[in-house]
């Protein structure tokens, strides 16, 4: 069951992590069990590790895990572990379906290495089938979308399931989810970037250096 697999990915990921290193703590289904696991070994090991979360969601988590929290001002991070919505052969991603990228992209950037926990199904032979999410500046919505059409993307503003109106990111920002055609993500993640008014967008190119597939046969690792 993709609960089990999702667990097993993120308990091994948990494994990997060294006593004393600043670990980037991403965000999802995926990373809930990473960080839950990192929690046991602080208590069984007691383990010295500094957090850096990727957003309110992975912020409470650690508290609950009783990891120590800190800021990028304050370190670098050592290892950074995410889940992602698409991975494809080149290690190229889309992220952003908890609406987290943006930090994401920041933690997981600047981590010394990147370790992408992810199940089968997230394995695409091309990026695309997943939407891309693009954070967007609330007062830019009307001109940012008509720029993501004009670039032949077909964006769909996310709309909140227990609030009324848009999901409202953690930045205080709009989502668009846009389907493209993602022939090069590099380039499209580039221009996205370049529109006034986005934020950050969820193709995330040039920065993984490991992937772990859980499937039910177990877990594989991917390397760069
Ligand atoms: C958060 O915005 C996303 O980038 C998640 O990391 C991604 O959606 C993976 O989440 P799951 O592990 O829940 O599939």
């Amino acid at each position: 069951m993709i609960t089990e697999i999702k667990r097993k990915v993120g308990y091994l990921a948990a494994e990997q992590i060294k006593d004393g290193d600043v670990v980037g703590l991403g965000t999802g289904s995926t990373t809930h069990f990473f960080i839950e696991k990192l929690g046991k070994r602080i208590v069984d090991e007691e383990l010295k590790l500094l957090g850096i979360p990727t957003s309110y969601q992975s912020f409470f988590l650690a508290k609950d895990a009783r990891i120590q929290i800190t800021t990028l001002e304050e370190h670098d991070v050592d290892i950074a572990v995410d889940g992602a919505d698409e991975v494809d052969p080149k290690f190229n991603l889309i992220k952003g379906g908890g609406a987290a990228h943006t930090l994401e992209k920041i933690v997981d950037s600047s981590a010394s290495k990147f370790v992408v926990i992810v199940d089968g199904s997230k394995m695409v032979d091309k990026l695309g089938n997943f939407p891309v999410p693009v954070e967007v500046i609330p007062q830019a919505s009307r001109t940012v979308r008509d720029q993501l059409i004009k670039m032949g993307g077909s964006p769909t503003m996310r709309m909140a399931e227990r609030k009324d109106g848009p999901v409202v990111t953690d930045n205080g920002n709009f989502i668009y989810d846009v389907k493209f055609s993602v022939d090069n993500p590099k380039l499209l993640e580039v221009e996205l970037n370049a529109l006034p008014g986005v934020v950050e967008n969820g193709i995330f190119t040039d920065i993984v250096d490991e992937v772990l597939v859980g499937t039910e046969k177990g877990v594989e690792t991917l390397k760069k």
